[in-house]
């Protein structure tokens, strides 16, 4: 090869380099230790109150319900984007940070609150200039185990990266435009740590701030309850219609939970509720009406048989979000067990766990479970051993900012 030759590859082989490494720049390079340096801490600690050692986000100790072979359990963290501890210490801070919002009035924390499971105890959410959200605020607990990963009430966000940004755009909700957003932050000096830290450069994209999010979101898994302690004594059951007494709970608990797992005249919580996480991945309707206003899915696919479908939240800490449903109807659990005993509706789409397909004749075909008070109560005592108090109060959910 001659000179000119040599330079000439030499100059093909770096340009491909850079163009290369330009490409990448969104891609995921995690950074291996778990602290932040002293002068890091330095800068970082004017705005916000962080530990110099991480929480652990990545690997939790979870409880074999979680994690055994029976638990079967889906997780929807897609290959390229699993939680690291910065990446989720990233992603609390965004979660909380009102500079997300265009008049630096509203994080995601402030429809999303710690203390009432991650949910508002609003009907509505106040947005922003005082304006209400058209549907009751989500729980985000759990949201990891969605097993296709579908989000919101109408389930029409496909990922939870994708779902992420939505609210952020939301002229309701926060307002910003995310070109808008990128330069916003990268300007604040404690960012441009945090995004270097959880994917090897200071650089602030839409892409990074929905993975960031999104690994916060999915760290946040509850499996510290009553029930939790109970599942692990009384062990993984062959058949979850069996599951046994709890020895951890009072009378009323067991009693609770044999509703909720047996039901009551053919109707039950487990097949909607009944996994060991609480979620369930089809949006259903379980008879709220019998005609909507809100159509959930079928506003959405304008199908006829999707109309008044709703996605089944994750009933973890469900005694800390009231109200309850899509429109925050229910003020208390009282309300909700009531509905399934006595007010279930003969919607044309009422899912087939709350029809006797059986039954021929009309308008009788309805599952209601019918409940004595005493049971009534039982049930609510049994859904109250769903609350997590460490994801409740525990610092590595709740605010970072000084
Ligand atoms: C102004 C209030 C408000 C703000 C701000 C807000 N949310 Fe929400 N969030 C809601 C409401 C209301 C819903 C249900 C909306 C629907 O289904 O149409 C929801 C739903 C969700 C869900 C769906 C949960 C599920 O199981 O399907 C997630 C996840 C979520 N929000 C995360 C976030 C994140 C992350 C942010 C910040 C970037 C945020 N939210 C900001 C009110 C808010
Ligand atoms: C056919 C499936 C199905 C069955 C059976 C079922 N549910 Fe539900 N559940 C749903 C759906 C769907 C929603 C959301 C409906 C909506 O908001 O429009 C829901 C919502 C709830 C909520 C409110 C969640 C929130 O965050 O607002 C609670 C609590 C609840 N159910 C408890 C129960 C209990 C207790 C039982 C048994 C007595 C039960 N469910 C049986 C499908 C079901």
């Amino acid at each position: 090869m001659n000179r000119n030759m040599k330079i000439l590859v030499t100059g093909i082989i770096l340009i491909t380099i850079i163009i290369v490494s330009c490409d990448k720049e969104d891609d995921y390079v995690p950074v291996e230790n778990s602290a932040f340096t002293e002068s890091e801490l330095a800068v970082l600690n004017q705005t916000l109150n962080l530990p110099s050692q991480l929480y652990n986000y990545a690997n939790p100790n979870f409880p074999p319900h979680f994690t055994s072979e029976e638990a079967n359990i889906a997780d929807n963290t897609p290959d390229d984007n699993p939680i690291t501890d910065f990446g989720a210490t990233l992603g609390r801070v965004l979660f909380y940070d009102k500079n997300l919002s265009i008049d630096n009035t509203v994080s995601c924390a402030s429809c999303h609150k710690q203390e009432a499971g991650f949910s508002d105890s609003n009907r509505f959410s106040i947005g922003l200039n005082g304006q209400l959200t058209r549907r009751n605020s989500m729980t985000i607990i759990n949201a990891r185990y969605f097993e296709d990963g579908r989000f919101f009430w109408d389930v029409r966000a496909n990922t939870l990266e994708e779902q992420s940004l939505m609210p952020i755009q939301d002229h309701t909700e926060m307002g910003m435009e995310l070109t808008a957003l990128e330069n916003k932050l990268q300007v604040l000096e404690y960012y441009n740590i945090l995004f270097g830290k959880a994917f090897g450069n200071g650089q602030v994209t839409s892409n990074k701030i929905a993975r960031a999010l999104s690994q916060f979101m999915r760290a946040t898994v509850s499996y510290n309850s009553k029930f939790d302690e109970g599942f692990a004594l009384a062990g993984y059951p062959d058949d979850e219609e069996q599951m046994p007494d709890f020895p951890n709970f009072t009378p009323q608990e067991n009693l609770g939970l044999d509703i909720f797992y047996r039901g009551r005249n053919g109707a039950t919580c487990l097949y909607c509720h009944g996994n060991p996480q609480h979620v369930n991945d089809e949006a259903k309707n379980n008879g709220l009406d019998l005609s909507y206003t809100d159509n959930g899915l079928g506003e959405i696919t304008a199908n006829p048989s999707d109309m008044a479908l709703f996605k089944v939240p994750s009933l973890r800490n469900i005694a800390l979000t009231a109200p309850y449903m899509h429109d925050g109807r229910f003020e208390t659990l009282m309300d909700v067990v009531n509905h399934y005993s006595t007010g279930v509706q003969d919607h044309p789409n009422l899912h087939f766990r709350l029809k006797d397909s059986d039954d021929p004749s009309p308008n009788s075909d309805v599952l209601r479970l019918n409940l004595t008070q005493e049971e009534k109560e039982a049930l609510v005592a049994f859904l109250s051993t769903l609350t997590d108090a460490t994801i409740a109060t525990e610092e590595k959910y709740s605010t970072p900012f000084n």
